[in-house]
């Protein structure tokens, strides 16, 4: 089932979540000159026109990307994200993960970005191709089989976005069972993995996100979850917000990620909140 198009949900309150922890952490690695290797196992279009049929469609970065166009951040995390994504807002393009990682990848860092729908692979190739650059590999193949057939790299520094569309309720229990073969063959990896916050109307996959949370904190690394609530969680309401398990993260990442996060919160409007809860610390 490959019905899912992120093209009708790009600049949404959800995708400011990912990629600005997606950010956090490739910033992060960027601290030392050492090279590190990217995993994108998820990756989409790679960009995406905000006046094409399909964005243009529900508009949903007017909730989101929109409301951060004029913010004069205070949060370095934010002000970097903004510096990255605002020439792409300018030309009506949403950057998706694999925009936003290749604008902040050095000459030594290499990157894998991968994508199975057949049109979504052509457009991600095409978005890719404009950047002339060797050292980010496009693949199209399953993303969670592709991690574990790459990893670990070499070097062994590096992170992975985990971003699947969730359209089936087994998903949860493959990105599960894939961190937990990552971490058995490469310990020091960082991972972003996005979940969707479900409503009581879909309790049976907001179950099995619950599960997989449960499951990462088994993995015996440092893990937090990050999430971004945009309306009240009634029963009807489906997807009222998102999160990002993050799991063996930086020093710090959670403070910087926590103020990068109120502030685009406060933007967002009265409804939205953000809050960070460690779910394994050294100390638990
Ligand atoms: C949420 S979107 C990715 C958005 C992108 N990460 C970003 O932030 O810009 C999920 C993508 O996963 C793709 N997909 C679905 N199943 C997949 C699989 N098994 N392996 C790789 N990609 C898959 C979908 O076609 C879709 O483009």
């Amino acid at each position: 089932m490959l019905s899912y198009r992120h093209a009708f949900h790009a600049g949404n309150h959800a995708d400011i979540l990912k990629h600005l922890c997606w950010l956090g952490v490739i910033q992060h690695l960027k601290q030392k000159t050492k090279p590190f290797v990217l995993f994108d196992t998820h990756a989409g279009a790679g960009e995406y026109p905000l006046n094409d049929d399909f964005a243009s469609q529900n508009k949903e970065y007017d909730t989101g990307m929109t409301r951060l166009l004029d913010t004069q951040a205070v949060s370095p995390l934010l002000d970097d994200y903004l510096t990255l994504s605002r020439p792409f807002w300018q030309q009506q393009i949403y950057p998706g993960s694999p925009r936003l990682m290749a604008g902040a990848l050095r000459e030594q860092d290499h990157a894998h970005v991968m994508e199975l729908h057949p049109t979504e692979i052509d457009n991600l190739q095409r978005s890719m191709r404009r950047l002339h650059n060797e050292a980010i590999h496009v693949h199209h193949r399953d993303g969670l089989e592709g991690l574990i057939a790459l990893t670990p790299p070499n070097p062994n520094r590096g992170a992975v976005l985990i971003d699947p569309p969730y359209e089936q309720k087994k998903e949860y229990k493959q990105v599960a069972d894939t961190a937990a073969k990552v971490y058995s063959r490469w310990q020091n990896a960082q991972m972003v993995i996005w979940y969707p916050l479900l409503s009581g109307r879909a309790e049976e996959k907001a179950q099995a996100c619950q599960s997989m949370l449960d499951a990462a904190s088994q993995l015996g690394k440092n893990a937090f979850c990050a999430e971004l609530t945009v309306a009240e969680n009634t029963h009807d309401a489906g997807m009222y917000g998102s999160g990002v398990l993050v799991i063996n993260p930086a020093w710090q990442l959670d403070e910087q990620l926590t103020q990068a996060m109120k502030e685009v919160a406060g933007q967002l409007g009265p409804q939205a909140g953000f809050s960070l809860r460690w779910l394994k610390t050294e100390s638990m």
